[in-house]
Parts: C-alpha cells; sequence; structure tokens
C-alpha cells in the first residue's frame, strides 16, 4: 500500500507564548518535529509532506531536504491544513496524517496504525488514547455497541463528554477518495470558529464509511505539546526513553532522575555517569569513564577511561584516561591529549594539550599548544590579548617544560622544551629549550648545557 504522511505544523501555537514556531521547541536538545520525521523514517513512510506556516523558513530550514513543503498562509484549523497538505499528496492509496507537536510517537505505532489500514480496509482508521488526565484532548464519543461516533473538542464538549477518558491522538490514516470529500463537508461552527479535522470522522460515519480506533497503551506516546507545562512532560518522558536506551547498552546511570541527555548522545560501555550531568549536543563518551557528578559536556568528545568531574566541557576533545576537575572549564577548540590532568579550577581555551601533562590550580591556557609531560604551575596565566583589537596570540610550550606557579606567559611566546619558569615570573620572551627564566620581565639565568 503507498502511504503519503501529511505532518501538520503550520500552528500559532498560541498557548506556548512564543516566538519561537512551536515545533522548533526542543526536546532534549532536538526540534520536536525532527521526532516526529524519524519516527516517519523509522516506520518505511518516506517523502512526507510537512505544512508549514507560523515562522515556515525556519520550520523548513531545520527539516530540510527529507520533505515536500506547503505553505497554509493563513491558519483555519486542522481540517484546513489537511487540504492544503492534499495538494501536494499526489497519488496514493492511504494518506497518514498526523501533528507535528506530538513528538513521543513511534515508529511501531504508526507501523501498526498503517498495517491495520492495509489489512481491514475502512474508510479511516486513528489512533486512541485512555489518559488519566484528558484535559485538553478531543475526547471519543462512543455509541451503541461502543462504536466510534465522533470526536468532540474539550471548548465544544459538554460535562459528560469532558469525562470521557479516551482521547484522540491526532494520528490517522485516511482513504484519501473520503479524506477529500469529507474535508469538504466541514464547517467552522465550534467554539473556536476553526474547520476540524475530527469532524470528518463523523461526517464519514454517516455517509456510510467504517471508522476503526486502535488505541495505544503507552499514553505517553500520544503527549500533545501545547504549553510549555507539556514541554516540559514531554522532555521528561522523552529523557526516561534515552537513559533507558543508555542503561541497556552497558551505561550505569546513577540516579536517572537527575541526569540529563539529548537525543544523539552516545556513551561507551561501563561508563558511570553521577548525579547532575548533563550530556548535550553530538557529544561521544567512550567506554569506561567516569562523568560527574555535575559535569556539563556539550558537544564533547570523552575518550576511553576518563573522569570528569564538577566540569563543564564545550566542543572539545579529551584523551584515554585523562581527569578533567573537579571545577574545570574546557572552553570550544581544546584538544586535550592522554593521561593528562586538568585539575582544580584550570581553564583551557583553544589549544592542545600533550599527553600527560599536569594542569592544576587556577590556571587559564587560552591559544596554546603545550607539549607531552608539561607541568603547569599553579596561577599560570597565558595573557594571549594584549590590547583592545581584540586578536589573541598563541603560546607555546614545548615538551617536558616546567611552569612555575604564578607565571604569565605573555603572548606570543614560546618556551623551548625541558625549560623552566620561576614562580612570579612575566616572561615577555622567549625561553630557550632548557634554560631558566626568572623575575619581571624574566631574564634566562641559565641555559641548558646540551642545548635542549
Ligand atoms: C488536536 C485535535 C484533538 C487532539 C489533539 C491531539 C483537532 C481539531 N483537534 O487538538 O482532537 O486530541 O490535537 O494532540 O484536530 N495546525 C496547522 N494548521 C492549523 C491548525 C493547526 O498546521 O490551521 C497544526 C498545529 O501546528 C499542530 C497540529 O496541527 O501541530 C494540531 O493543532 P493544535 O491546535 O495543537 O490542536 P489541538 O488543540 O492540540
Ligand atoms: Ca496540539
Amino acid at each position: 500500500m503507498t502511504v503519503r504522511p501529511i505532518v501538520l505544523a503550520a500552528g500559532v501555537g498560541k498557548r506556548m507564548r512564543s516566538s519561537l514556531p512551536k515545533v522548533l521547541h526542543p526536546i532534549c536538545g532536538r526540534p520536536m518535529i525532527r521526532y516526529v520525521l524519524a519516527a516517519l523514517e523509522e516506520a518505511g513512510l518516506a517523502q512526507p509532506v510537512v505544512v508549514v506556516g507560523r515562522g515556515a523558513e525556519a520550520v523548513q530550514a531545520e527539516v530540510g531536504d527529507g520533505a515536500t513543503f506547503v505553505v497554509q498562509a493563513e491558519q483555519k484549523g486542522t481540517a484546513h491544513a489537511v487540504l492544503v497538505g492534499l495538494e501536494a499528496v499526489g497519488e496514493a492509496e492511504a494518506v497518514l496524517v498526523l501533528y507535528g507537536d506530538v513528538p513521543l510517537l513511534t515508529a511501531a505505532t504508526l507501523r501498526r496504525l498503517v498495517a491495520h489500514q492495509e489489512d481491514a480496509r475502512p474508510g479511516i482508521t486513528l489512533l486512541t488514547a485512555h489518559l488519566p488526565d484528558p484535559t485538553g484532548y478531543g475526547r471519543v464519543v462512543r455509541g451503541a455497541g461502543g462504536l466510534v461516533e465522533r470526536i468532540v473538542e474539550e471548548a465544544d464538549a459538554t460535562p459528560g463528554e469532558r469525562a470521557i477518558g479516551e482521547i484522540n491522538a491526532g494520528t490517522y490514516v485516511f482513504d484519501p477518495a473520503l479524506l477529500r470529500e469529507g474535508l469538504g463537508h466541514v464547517r467552522p461552527a465550534n467554539a473556536q470558529g476553526e474547520y476540524y479535522l475530527t469532524d470528518v470522522i463523523a461526517w464519514a460515519l454517516q455517509s456510510g464509511a467504517r471508522v476503526d480506533a486502535l488505541a495505544v497503551s503507552d499514553h505517553l506516546e500520544v503527549l500533545g505539546v501545547n504549553s510549555r507545562r507539556d514541554l516540559a512532560r514531554a522532555e521528561a518522558a522523552m529523557r526516561v526513553r534515552l537513559l533507558v536506551r543508555l542503561m541497556d547498552g552497558g551505561v550505569t546511570v546513577v540516579d536517572p532522575q537527575a541526569t540529563y541527555v539529548h537525543a544523539g548522545v552516545v556513551v561507551g560501555e561501563e561508563t558511570v555517569i553521577h548525579p547532575g550531568s548533563s550530556l548535550e549536543g553530538q557529544t561521544r563518551v567512550g567506554r569506561g569513564c567516569v562523568i560527574g557528578p555535575h559535569a556539563r559536556l556539550v558537544d564533547a568528545v570523552i575518550a576511553d577511561g576518563v573522569t570528569v568531574v564538577a566540569s563543564t566541557v564545550v566542543q572539545s576533545t579529551v584523551g584515554e584516561g585523562s581527569r578533567v576537575g573537579p571545577y574545570s572549564h574546557l572552553r570550544p577548540g581544546s584538544r586535550i591529549g592522554r593521561r593528562v590532568e586538568i585539575g582544580n579550577f584550570a581553564e583551557v581555551k583553544n589549544s592542545t594539550i600533550g599527553d600527560g601533562t599536569k594542569v592544576h590550580h587556577k590556571s587559564y591556557l587560552g591559544d596554546a599548544t603545550v607539549g607531552q609531560r608539561v607541568n603547569i604551575g599553579a596561577g599560570t596565566i597565558t595573557c594571549n590579548l594584549r590590547d583592545r583589537s581584540g586578536k589573541k596570540w598563541p603560546t607555546v610550550i614545548e615538551d617536558e617544560a616546567f611552569i612555575g606557579s604564578d607565571t604569565m606567559l605573555v603572548a606570543p611566546v614560546r618556551i623551548g622544551r625541558g625549560a623552566s619558569t620561576g614562580a612570579g615570573s612575566v616572561v615577555t620572551k622567549d625561553v630557550p629549550a632548557g634554560a631558566v627564566a626568572v623575575g619581571v620581565p624574566a631574564r634566562v639565568i641559565r641555559h641548558s648545557r646540551v642545548g635542549g
């Protein structure tokens, strides 16, 4: 059966009180519409038609090539949106309609819905759920023999109808001819003055078509995001899903309630994530790491056996067996080698740190290239910004150099291999390999006999 999906994403999202189109609000780091499209793709339902309106360009830019876009210039309701979407559908044996604000729907449920339509060939198959709190959703009104009669929106429902716990998930498979005809009969005679897609159900039944309803058991799947409260609920539910996936993959999550992960984060087996940690963006963590308590990793690439405690790592890489923190900040562009120690209150920005180097105690390395087995003394600072021009100057520290406590390295400057600086020195000129420089400004007091 050829199935063409239509995703409705043109709505104003008034209840979000936001200038960002609703379907672009992130859930676990990803715009919610991307989850809907991912579920479609996973279910093998290709080339969806996405109906955009509010913030059309932004939505289109986010979704990219995988969809056909149709603009619903004025948001007159879900029936009108589907009518607009149908223009781009072309030949299909079934039309699957789903809403861009229902991010937790799974590919398995979509497959089930489509399979039912294919096997039983009703006019419409719709998805429902029994919710403990159905507030805000359209209710499924059933008549004699428990058959679906119609869907009533909350705003139009009687108190009796509002007591119904079965809701319309907003996911349906339609026979295209029936859908087209039904849309022509929808009138905006309701509390919101909108063309409701849900009115097609009652019309179809009256005109003798069969409507089947499938219920989904996990009611979180059908959670629709209309407000920031819903957004937080969706985030929590999605987070649980992502954490379960990590745990099933051999990761220990000490306290899932206090651990935050984005979709797309990868973590290796035997890694332990402690509470208060947030793994964001495209972060990848290796095997056997200890992350947290209180680590924030943003687009970080962490090799095997690394420890990151109470520190922030942004767009940086950390090599095997290294240790970061507590209270360190790796800013974008930092490449930390293997078995490196980045200790208390160390800040590193756009720098390369070689294997076995130790960076401890309240130091700042910016735009620096640091070799292997270097010791960076307490309070060492690279003075990479010399004037108001904003230009940053590089510092090079070669292998096995020993930088004394409180050294100011006034860039551009190079500390040669095996060279040392005295405590409190202000280094304004290059220090040759093996030499010792001290003072303010630093003078070389001893040259290496071997010359490095
Ligand atoms: C809708 C259903 C309701 C169901 C609920 C499930 C209707 C009339 N009601 O209510 O029965 O329980 O979803 O979550 O369908 N949209 C457009 N163009 C428009 C209007 C809406 O593209 O003109 C899009 C919105 O961007 C949104 C989706 O359609 O993604 C649903 O619209 P929304 O206003 O959120 O409907 P609900 O009130 O949640
Ligand atoms: Ca909604």
